[in-house]
C-alpha cells in the first residue's frame, strides 16, 4: 500500500485576506471531513490567521511559506517558528527555489530553518530541485543530492521522518512544463534511496516525497501513479478552488 497522498497549495504572494478566506471556505466545503489525503493550505503570512480560523476543526492543515530560525529578537521583517505556531501552522515550506533564487537562501540556511521548525513542532516541507541549465548539463542528481544532504545535515532519524520532501524542478515551476511522470519518478526514487543511505530502509519507505511544478487536474493522476510520488506541491492551480479540488480528487482515485 502506497503512502497517503499529500497535497499542498502554495499560494505564494497572492490573495488578499478576503480572497484567501473565500478560497479556504470553498476548500473546506468540499473537504471538511475528508481523510483520504493530507490537505495543506499555504497562504501568505497576512492571511494565515484568517485561514486558520476557517479550517479549524477540519482535517485541512495550515502551512507558512517561510520562516526565520530564531525564536524572537531584533530581526526586522522576519517571522519566527513560535509565531507560526501561534498563528495555527502545522507545516512550513522551506528552501523553495524562489527563496533560494531571489532571497539568497543557502543549503545551510535551509538546514537551520528545518532544525528550528522541528524544535518547535512545525513540520517542514523541504523543497529541492535543479535549474534548467543544471538539468541540461546532466547535473540533476548531483544538485538534488547536495540540497538534500545539506538540508538533512545533523538531523536525527526520528526528526527526519517528520519532513516532507518536495521535488520541484525549477524549469517546471510556473512554466506549464511539467516533468514527465517517469522523469519525476527517477528523481523521487533517487531521493528515497538517498534517505535510505542516510537513515534506514524504514524511514526511506515511510517518508513523503511530493512533486511540484505545473501540477494540474490533467496531470495529477499520472504523477501519483508513480511508485515514489506521494503527492503534490501546487502553485498556480491552487489559487482556483475548482482546480485544486480536482487535483485532490485526482490524487486519491487510485489508492
Ligand atoms: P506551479 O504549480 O505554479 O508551477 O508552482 C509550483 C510551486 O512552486 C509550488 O511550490
Amino acid at each position: 500500500m502506497k503512502r497517503k497522498p499529500f497535497i499542498a497549495g502554495n499560494w505564494k504572494m497572492h490573495k488578499s485576506i478576503k480572497e484567501a478566506a473565500e478560497l479556504a471556505n470553498e476548500i473546506k466545503r468540499r473537504f471538511y471531513d475528508f481523510d483520504r489525503a493530507e490537505i495543506v493550505l499555504a497562504p501568505p503570512f497576512t492571511a494565515l490567521a484568517a485561514v486558520a480560523d476557517i479550517i479549524a476543526s477540519t482535517p485541512v492543515k495550515l502551512a507558512a511559506q517561510n520562516m526565520f530560525w530564531e525564536k524572537e529578537g531584533a530581526f526586522t521583517g522576519e517571522v519566527s517558528p513560535l509565531m507560526l505556531k501561534d498563528a495555527g501552522c502545522s507545516y512550513v515550506i522551506l528552501g523553495h527555489s524562489e527563496r533560494r533564487a531571489y532571497f539568497c537562501e543557502s543549503d545551510e540556511n535551509v538546514n537551520k530553518k528545518i532544525k528550528a521548525a522541528l524544535r518547535e513542532g512545525i513540520l517542514p516541507i523541504v523543497c529541492v530541485g535543479e535549474r534548467l541549465e543544471e538539468r541540461e548539463a546532466g547535473k540533476t542528481i548531483e544538485v538534488v543530492e547536495r540540497q538534500l544532504r545539506g538540508a538533512l545535515e545533523e538531523i536525527k532519524e526520528e526528526e527526519a521522518r517528520k519532513i516532507v520532501i518536495a521535488y520541484e524542478p525549477v524549469w517546471a515551476i510556473g512554466t506549464g512544463k511539467t516533468a514527465a511522470p517517469n522523469q519525476a519518478e527517477e528523481v523521487h526514487k533517487f531521493i528515497r534511496e538517498t534517505i535510505g543511505k542516510l537513515y534506514t530502509e524504514d524511514t526511506s519507505s515511510d517518508i513523503l516525497v511530493i512533486y511540484g511544478g505545473s501540477v494540474k487536474p490533467e496531470n495529477i493522476t499520472f504523477l501519483i501513479k508513480e511508485e515514489d510520488i506521494d503527492g503534490a506541491l501546487v502553485g498556480g492551480a491552487s489559487l482556483e478552488s475548482d482546480k485544486f479540488i480536482k487535483i485532490i480528487e485526482g490524487a486519491v482515485l487510485d489508492v
